[in-house]
């Protein structure tokens, strides 16, 4: 049966394969003769920590009514976008039209997937970080565009240099898509790179997409944010998300806002794709921005904790982190204990001898090899018991 050719270019393999790994893992594990330790999961950014309380009951206040059941064209979408408005108005100071510069999303990895569909043309050039967020590049693939990658560096402490690229190669591009905090760096960036970006994205007539649904979770510094600089109307769209700072990610909901012309693109691309949310989850939503504007300070709390007790455990095993910025992950040059290795023989040789699931870090573009991700998504406890695991592991090679 046919296939289009450009699923092959999805390049989802790193992950499929660490997926498989996993399943397989978990179900030798499960039986009591194999005497393996359970499946310790920190390879997935899905959080442990849970929604406020005032979402859920919102949501099932509104599960059994008539219209909850119904599609949901972008007219019902109305009080959802008036409030994720007034969240920006008192987030960033900055006015946004909740008619045309609001977009419903069912999570941003769909609005940043969706994008490059809706603004570029077969073979037009779009400007990626590396390591970038996996999603960024199979958009682009799926737009038939021709990537481009932009190496972050350790040593420049990830930010991005806007200069590698020539003011010619720069007017090549139609897109860039960048994220601060970023995942899978866990760098929260700063508001003066988002700002570089912007610049170059009027100078040479570049759409700026801006993935930010870390934008609660800065433990270090401020998040910055494309909303922030006054310039957003003329060039770009900001993507954000409940998954993160609301802990809502099974629920799907997230949002974009952006220039008119950018939020009419990819709601004209999404008629086609998907119908919002059922307003049951919207109304969730809308409890989360207006009844628990707090709720990712505590997150932050929390992840904080784990981030140093974790930092701490593997350093005590000899394995030691770069102290994140940012909340949720940790990013760990591999040990040098494990130099033969790279990132993906690393995590399937550390789950086989150890049950801990980590992301390799290839994964996520040939500026991850070398590096994996560790997502702090356990109780403080379980983390500093699968460090224990980890550092066993080093120990034995
Ligand atoms: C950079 C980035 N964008 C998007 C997503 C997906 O978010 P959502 O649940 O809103 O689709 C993630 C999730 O890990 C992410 O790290």
């Amino acid at each position: 049966m046919p296939i289009s050719d450009r699923l092959a270019q999805l390049g989802s393999g790193v992950f499929a394969r660490n997926d498989r790994r996993k399943a397989d893992y978990a179900r030798r594990a499960a039986d009591p003769a194999s005497g393996l330790p359970p499946l310790l999961d920190l390879s997935l950014g899905s959080t442990d920590l849970q929604p406020p309380p005032e979402a859920i009951a919102a949501m099932a206040a509104r599960l059994g009514e008539p219209a909850s059941a119904a599609y949901c064209l972008h007219a019902a979408t109305a009080p959802l976008r008036e409030a994720v408005a007034a969240w920006a108005q008192r987030r960033f100071g900055t006015v946004v039209d909740p008619e045309t510069e609001v977009l419903l999303l069912v999570g941003s990895q769909e609005g940043t997937a969706h994008l490059p569909l809706a603004v570029l043309n077969p073979g037009d050039a779009a400007l990626l970080l590396d390591p970038y967020y996996p999603s960024h590049m199979g958009g682009l693939h799926l737009a038939s565009a021709r990537p481009r990658l932009l190496r972050l560096d350790a040593a420049a402490a990830w930010r991005p240099d806007f200069e590698q690229l020539s003011p010619a190669e720069w007017d090549e591009l139609a897109l860039m898509v960048l994220g601060f905090p970023h995942n899978p760096t866990a760098t929260t960036g700063e508001q003066a790179w988002v700002d570089a970006a912007v610049e170059k994205a009027l100078r040479h007539s570049v759409v700026l997409a801006h993935d930010n649904p870390y934008v609660d979770l800065a433990l270090d510094g401020t998040a910055p944010a494309l909303l922030r600089n006054p310039a957003w109307r003329q060039c770009g769209i900001e993507f954000f998300s409940f998954s993160k700072s609301w802990c809502l990610g099974g629920y799907r909901l997230a949002f974009a806002i952006g220039a008119e012309w950018l939020i009419t693109a990819l709601r004209q691309l999404k008629g086609v794709v998907d119908f919002n949310q059922s307003l049951a989850l919207q109304a969730g939503a809308i409890a989360a921005l207006e009844q628990a504007p707090h709720w990712p300070e505590r997150l932050c709390a929390v992840y904080r904790q784990r981030r140093d007790a974790m930092a701490a455990a593997l350093e005590a095993v000899g394995w030691p982190v770069p102290l994140p910025s940012m909340a949720l992950y940790l990013w760990l040059p591999l040990p040098p204990l494990a130099a033969d290795l790279d990132s993906e023989r690393f995590c399937a040789a550390l789950l086989e001898a150890s049950g801990v699931a980590l992301t390799p870090g290839h994964g996520f573009g040939p500026g991850g090899e070398g590096w994996v991700r560790l997502a702090l998504v356990h109780p403080q406890a379980e983390l500093e018991a699968g460090a224990a695991r980890i550092g066993r592991w080093l120990a034995s090679r």
